[in-house]
């Protein structure tokens, strides 16, 4: 425990006191190659840690959304069929996971069996063709 106290308490501060930021904006102007190169590795130590941090809340943003790939360009899916365009029955997606969207062309089926999901298409059909 003393290790990690001295590591946060006294290291890491020591050692950001000792880099090269200058106090002024002309100042970075000022800098040595050799003041830059001191800056190089806390920079990439930065920019990774943001970029861990970004692809993080990134993955646990898209975790929630139900659909992965279908028209992403879009603010929001909306399709409209019009019901005389069917001719016996059309079935519609509903996992989202269709290469055909918006109907379905069994892609529920592998999603299904991955996850021990049960979702499956809405079948619209016409009266008389049950
Ligand atoms: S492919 Fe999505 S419900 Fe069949």
């Amino acid at each position: 425990m003393y290790f990690m106290s001295n590591v946060v308490k006294v290291t890491i501060p020591n050692y950001l006191a000792g880099l090269p930021i200058p106090d002024s904006f002309g100042g970075w102007f000022r800098l040595s190659f050799r003041d830059w190169l001191a800056l190089v590795p806390p920079t990439l130590a930065i920019g990774g840690i943001s970029y861990v941090s970004y692809q993080t809340v990134k993955k646990a943003r898209e975790a929630g959304q139900v659909n992965r790939a279908v028209l992403k360009e879009k603010s929001k899916v909306v399709d409209f069929i019009d019901i005389e365009d069917i001719t016996e029955k059309a079935s519609l997606c509903r996992c989202w996971k269709s290469k055909n969207w918006p109907y379905c062309d069994g892609a529920h089926g592998a999603h299904n069996n991955e996850t021990g999901d049960n979702v499956g298409p809405v079948v619209v059909r016409h009266k008389e063709n049950k």
